[in-house]
């Protein structure tokens, strides 16, 4: 008789994002004349701009033709993107990361789920929170995080790192030391950012306790201010602490078609054994490259059109978060984020539950956002709304909200 991973069983509900579109779509049947606006999952609804659809269609026609067609991609990503990605964003910022340290995938949501893998079940992670639902539920999943208390919402065998508008949203290092650190920054959901010192704290502090940092940089091209890392190689000591992971879905649009890379540096070894070689081995195995089309986008990413092309993007979203900011902030709410990130972090007004304040902004403004506690317990009594959505639909959530 087969058994079950039974560490499924111990998942509370759905994925929050599937928990928002069933609700989501329970109201539009029970109110098919609403007209809806969408600023709660962080999906991008700018169209793929013009120097990654030409490299995509130019692929397509090679891949029609025997001289030029591509069957399985390299297991680690082609070079010419590999390369371009190298010089582009690491050593353009003077980070010494090579070819054979990046990893490119199908995005950072799977890497980000798989990378805890490749670590003993007996690893205690670290988590901010709130945070991206992903590091704890993959953890749940592989049965690394104890057992959950409904009434807390939280793991027994997690360590919480709250990160709240008391604390600046900078995490504190935990009481006792953590094995595995997940950080995201630019974070989701809150917004809010590290600044370089206070990142290399961070490097210094794995380092000491032989800990190591899985960091998200998903919304890296969101930074605006000069005091803000863009990669966490650019800290000192960070290549024997840290793997990156980064997603081409937010600064270019890809959630549609799907590319991101980690990186695994080689100095990054445990008990003699090689990160690099073990996720090598993992990505031989279970993962069959990305798309030669799609990579073939990604390297127009970093052509000179491409760059100009996603930076005018990312500031047409970056507008929005100013925006909605701005209209927050004169509407009385108490708001954080918008200034390095895509999302802006507010309190719900006269201490609502978040839940609460999403059913009331669907049901009296048609607007969606993402509950605070979705993310964990401090995430509680605080709402997440999304730059992504179109500039008109950002400026008509507002108007919106100011007339609850
Ligand atoms: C989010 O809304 O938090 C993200 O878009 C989800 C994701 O990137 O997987």
């Amino acid at each position: 008789m087969y058994k079950i991973n039974t560490n499924y069983q111990k998942l509370p509900g759905s994925y929050l994002f599937s928990n928002i579109a069933k609700k989501v779509n329970a109201f539009t049947e029970a109110h098919p004349e609403a007209d809806i606006i969408r600023l709660g999952i962080g999906d991008v609804t700018q169209p793929i701009a013009p120097a990654m659809i030409e490299a995509m269609h130019k692929a397509v026609d090679e891949m029609g033709d025997a001289k030029t067609f591509h069957g399985y991609a390299p297991d680690l990503g082609y070079a010419f993107l590999r390369d371009a990605i190298v010089a582009h964003d690491y050593q353009a910022r003077g980070c010494d990361i090579s070819a054979d340290e990046i990893f490119v995938s199908d995005g950072a949501k799977s890497d980000s789920g798989n990378i805890q893998e490749i670590f003993s079940v007996d690893n205690r992670i670290a988590v901010c929170d709130p945070v991206y639902p992903v590091y704890v539920d993959s953890n749940v999943m592989a049965g690394r995080t104890g057992v959950y208390d409904a009434n807390t919402q939280m793991w027994s065998n997690v360590i919480y790192m709250p990160c709240t508008a008391e604390n600046n949203f900078v995490p504190e290092f935990p009481k006792e030391n953590p094995d595995i650190i997940y950080l995201c920054l630019p974070n989701n959901p809150t917004g809010t950012t590290l600044t370089k010192d206070q990142l290399q704290e961070w490097v210094d502090y794995a380092n000491r306790i032989g800990a190591i940092i899985i960091y998200d940089a998903a919304y890296e091209a969101y930074i605006s201010e000069s005091n803000v890392a863009h990669t966490i190689y650019e800290c000192q000591g960070a290549k024997t602490c840290a793997i990156e992971i980064r997603s081409f879905s937010k600064n270019a649009g890809f959630t549609g078609v799907r590319l991101g890379f980690t990186v695994v540096p080689k100095d990054l070894v445990c008990d003699g054994v090689s990160l690099n070689g073990m996720w090598a081995r993992r990505h031989g195995t279970k993962f069959n490259g990305a798309p030669y089309i799609i990579q073939r986008a990604g390297e127009a990413v970093y052509s000179d059109a491409g760059q100009a092309q996603i930076k005018e993007q990312v500031g047409y979203y970056m507008n929005n978060a100013k925006t909605i900011y701005t209209g927050l902030k004169d509407a009385g709410y108490e708001v954080y984020g918008g200034i390095n990130a895509p999302y802006i972090w507010l309190k719900t007004p006269e201490n609502m539950t978040s839940w609460d304040f999403f059913d009331f902004l669907l049901e009296k403004a048609n607007v969606v956002g993402t509950p605070g506690s979705g993310f964990g317990p401090s995430g509680e009594g605080y709402f997440r709304l999304t730059a992504f959505g179109s500039y008109e639909n950002s400026v008509r959530a507002l108007e919106r909200i100011k007339n609850l």
